[in-house]
């Protein structure tokens, strides 16, 4: 008999749970430094373009698979159509996506936990903020960024062995909106320093000559590596959700809320990046400048660095729980390992990636593979080939193999009377969002160019 599946309690619950796992590190730390190392405005475009025309219909498909197969990626994806159990490498590709991501998304989470600490002894001691220097000897050492990220790691397994409703659920739904409100105070901030116009400029006023084939895709895969899609994440929470998710208008909620905290983000660190005359192109430092700099420009500054980087770390490790939730839910699922050694195994698993991941911006810098350092490297693979194609692979199945009738039937479920946008949506799935990515990713190797 099937063990009883635990899962969200609510249709609020289900909408906070995804949000918890959409917004993270994604939206603070890697949209800002992505918009600045390419180029800014038309990269943003970009990106917005590729959540709503590819995101989110297949945030939407992995939602109607989940909750249609009631299980993990991997038993979803073997399970979805009968006879053809090959697309069980969806799932399994995910699990390597997950542990790809969670090597280096530790080692940033572990920085944001450290600032935690450093902004609150800079705040209890007085000295000033913290600057590039103080990110910089952090970042290229190797005991320290180690220790913060192991401390992370077993922080957020400690909230996974919790369970699905109680840890997930109970975590994020308080912390969300205080960050956003903390986000809005730094763009007030930011946005009211002299020269910091430029930064707008910079993020929204495009500049098309920036744009190339590998900025697209790399605007494609921040798209889905911002909404956890292509892995199986969202198709795991998927099976979570109760029969009373409306799941397209959930799905957009989802995405516009994501796309809301990112944009604060880019409005919090680019005015400030150009009043204070930073590097826009500094790369995954850029948060670590930029916010401290912003905020010491605030009476009672440091506090309100430490509560940033400290609900910056909640929102980290809402995303950590889903990533480290795909392999967990397999190995305890259909492996029958149990839940807490399940953790465990993924905890190390990921250690064995994120160790050489962390040593590869201090000590291991020379380690290079197609000009890459190892942390790179990860990030390159997932999201410009991991979740694109994982992607692809979900668009086709939902589109093309499930029969139309069934997927439709799933999102119409607790829907009053059909609806003209599940069919858009649908149509989405079918046709647009998998010839897009086809298109990016073709682009993206330069296969169009002479
Ligand atoms: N969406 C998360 C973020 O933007 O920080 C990262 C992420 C979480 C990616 C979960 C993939 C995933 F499965």
């Amino acid at each position: 008999m099937e063990k009883q599946r635990d899962g969200f309690v609510s249709s609020v619950g289900a909408f906070t749970a995804t949000v918890a796992s959409a917004v993270g590190l994604g939206n603070i730390w890697k949209f800002p430094y992505l918009a600045g190392v390419n180029g800014g405005a038309a990269f943003v475009l970009t990106y917005l373009l590729a959540v709503a025309l590819v995101g989110l219909p297949i945030l939407v498909a992995e939602h109607a698979i989940g909750r249609k197969m009631r299980k993990d990626a991997v038993g979803s994806y073997a399970a979805v159509v009968p006879q053809e159990g090959f697309w069980v490498v969806i799932g399994y590709a995910g699990i390597v996506a997950a542990f790809f991501i969670m090597a280096f998304y530790s080692d940033v989470a572990g920085w944001v936990f450290s600032y935690i600490y450093k902004s609150l002894v800079a705040a209890l001691t007085g000295t000033g903020p913290l600057d590039g220097k103080a990110f910089e000897s952090m970042v290229r050492g190797s005991g320290e960024p180690l220790l913060w990220q192991i401390g992370v790691l077993i922080f957020v397994s400690f909230i996974v062995v919790a369970g699905v409703s109680k840890g997930i659920e109970r975590a994020t739904k308080l912390t969300m909106p205080v960050l956003l409100g903390l986000l809005l105070l730094c763009d007030i901030r930011a946005l009211t320093l002299p020269g910091a116009f430029k930064g707008v400029e910079f993020l929204f006023a495009p500049d098309f000559s920036k744009l190339s084939g590998a900025v697209i895709l790399s605007a494609l895969g921040l798209a889905f590596f911002k909404l956890s899609l292509g892995m199986g994440t969202m198709t795991t929470y998927g099976s979570y959700m109760p029969h009373s998710v409306r799941i397209v208008p959930n799905a957009t909620r989802v995405a516009l809320a994501d796309t809301l905290v990112s944009l604060l983000a880019g409005l919090a660190i680019f005015p400030a990046v150009f009043a204070f005359g930073f590097e826009p192109a500094s790369g995954p430092s850029l948060l670590f400048i930029s916010i401290p700099a912003v905020f010491s420009k605030m009476p009672l500054g440091t506090l309100f660095t430490v509560l940033f980087f400290l609900l910056s770390a909640l929102a980290a490790t809402g995303a950590m729980i889903s990533l480290i939730e795909v392999p967990v839910a397999w190995l305890s699922g259909k492996m029958n390992v149990k839940r807490s050694a399940a953790v465990l195994i993924t905890a190390l698993g990921i250690l064995v990636l994120g160790v050489p991941a962390t040593l590869s911006l201090g000590p291991w810098a020379q380690v290079k593979l197609f000009n890459m350092v190892i942390f790179d490297l990860l990030d390159y693979i997932q999201q410009n080939l991991l979740l694109p194609l994982g992607g692809l692979a979900i668009a086709i199945v939902a589109g093309w193999r499930v029969v139309a009738s069934d997927l439709i039937q799933e999102l119409e479920i607790a829907e009053k009377g059909k609806k003209c946008y599940i069919y858009a949506v649908y149509g989405f799935i079918k046709y647009i969002s998998p010839a897009l990515i086809v298109l990016v990713f073709l682009n993206g190797f330069g296969i169009f160019s002479k």
